[in-house]
């Protein structure tokens, strides 16, 4: 049995503005207050966990500790099969400092070039862990399969969504509408776990 938030006011463990965005468009139903930790002037926990569970994990707990509140965090990226899962949990750091995100998909072309082969699959993971300040801590990690494609297309999305297209579609996550995208990508996943176990009811 998982624990049931039943509070009113939810840290989002994250500086990612995108990603706040997001995480409190998806929680607004629930008529809970959030707050990121920016905006607590929180600092940013360094990401040394070795799977996306450690690193939602140990972003979730640094902020309900430091807020004394609950904190929800995400962790997530893109893993290629052919490439054993990589860039997996270092998928931000590819695109460099600077986030050049073409330049860490024509890595990935690369990358996948060098392997000489032609598959091409791959799947997005999205680990959402909700802590609370006594260190307990519930985790739910969603996934979407589907394949790369060369070059990039579209302008909707962020990350490798121009190189993503989810199976079962034609069109890249960067050329789909982003109402769709979020019914049937990996983070959307996430969130109906974590919606059942611990916000409803
Ligand atoms: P994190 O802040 O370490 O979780 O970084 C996640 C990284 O994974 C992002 O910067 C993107 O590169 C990639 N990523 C995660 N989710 C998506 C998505 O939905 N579309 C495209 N890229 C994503």
């Amino acid at each position: 049995m998982s624990r049931h938030f039943d509070g009113k006011k939810l840290v989002v463990a994250s500086h990612n503005l995108g990603k706040v965005r997001e995480i409190f468009d998806l929680l607004a139903p629930f008529g809970i207050e959030t707050v990121s930790a920016g905006d607590l002037g929180l600092p940013e926990p360094e990401e040394t966990g070795d799977s996306f569970r450690a690193n939602a994990e140990l972003k979730a707990l640094a902020a309900a500790k430091g807020a004394n509140l609950p904190a929800l965090a995400d962790d997530s990226g893109l893993c290629v099969d052919i490439l054993n899962g990589a860039p997996g949990i270092y998928s931000a750091r590819w695109a460099g400092p600077t986030k050049d995100f073409a330049f860490a998909m024509e890595k990935l072309r690369r990358s996948i070039l060098e392997a000489g082969t032609h598959d091409n699959r791959a799947h997005f993971i999205c680990g959402l862990a909700l802590a609370w300040p006594d260190g307990h801590v519930e985790y739910f990690e969603g996934r979407v399969d589907g394949e790369l494609t060369w070059p990039p297309r579209g302008e909707k999305g962020f990350g490798y969504d121009p190189m993503f297209i989810a199976e079962g579609h034609d069109i890249t996550f960067g050329e789909m509408d982003p109402d769709v995208k979020h019914g049937l990508s990996h983070r959307a996943h996430a969130f109906t776990q974590l919606v059942d176990a611990c916000f409803k009811g």
